[in-house]
């Protein structure tokens, strides 16, 4: 199990006032630095926090695991081939959304994604990692488009409001890895974790492989500094592995 951080929203911050600073790169390198095995990006196509300067930047300086988190479209698909990241992870996404809100649905996703987007990707090395939920369909689907991945998403079990729908969010969870690992996928994992819902997470789920996490990480970093607050989060993994 390991913590990819993503850095979408120290570019977010950055993008508020146009200075340059603070710089998702410098970032990259301290969440590095702190213990982070990589670090995550979503390039959208508003460009609303990662410029594509960001990306190519990224893939020069990131040391462990580079994850392109994007929507299958055939630009991001151009860009990301020229990037050639360790790994892309592609996510439904729409224009009014404040954040990713749920996984891709694999039924209305297949054919394209089997016509047009996988096949995109045999001459390359990238792997290949599906936003979705934890239920079989999607995940039973995902394996027969012979991705290589699955992220889980874990927005749902984040914002559960009482502990009866976290706990059964959390046996979904369960579930879906345990299957998509029976089916031959990584089981990546994220959204919406942080320092306390974290370590109920890694100690349930199985077959845990990149865990992917930005907006809490980040916001705790004002308080407690980046470094500090990357290795809080490892600290919270490595005790479950
Ligand atoms: N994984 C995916 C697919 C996402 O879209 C996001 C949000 O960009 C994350 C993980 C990280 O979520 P959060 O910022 O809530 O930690």
């Amino acid at each position: 199990m390991q913590l990819l951080v993503n850095i979408d929203h120290v570019a977010t911050l950055r993008n508020a006032r146009g200075e340059g600073y603070p710089d998702p790169v410098e970032a990259a390198k301290v969440c590095e630095e702190a213990g982070a095995s990589g670090i995550v990006f979503h390039l959208r196509k508003d460009r609303r926090h990662i410029q594509t300067e960001d990306v190519y930047r990224l893939k020069e300086t990131v040391k462990g695991d580079l994850d392109f988190e994007m929507a299958a479209t055939d630009e991001m698909l151009k860009i990301s081939k020229d990037v050639n990241p360790e790994l892309v992870t592609l996510v439904p996404e729409s224009r009014e959304e404040l954040t990713t809100e749920g996984g891709l649905d694999m039924e209305t996703v297949f054919d394209d994604f089997h016509n047009r987007v996988f096949p995109a990707y045999t001459d390359t090395d990238i792997a290949i990692s599906l936003f979705i939920d934890p239920n079989e369909k999607d995940i039973e689907l995902a394996a027969e488009l012979g991705t290589d991945a699955i992220e889980l998403h874990t927005g749902t079990y984040a914002n559960a409001s009482n502990d009866a729908d976290k706990q059964n969010e959390l046996k979904r969870l369960h579930d879906g890895a345990k299957l998509a690992h029976k089916l031959g996928m990584k089981v990546n994992a994220g959204h919406g974790l942080n320092l306390d819902n974290l370590q109920p997470l890694v100690e349930t789920v199985p077959h845990l492989n990149d865990i992917s996490i930005g907006h809490a990480l980040v916001s705790s970093a004002l308080f407690d500094g980046l470094d500090e607050t990357v290795k809080k989060f490892v600290l919270i993994m490595n005790n479950a592995n």
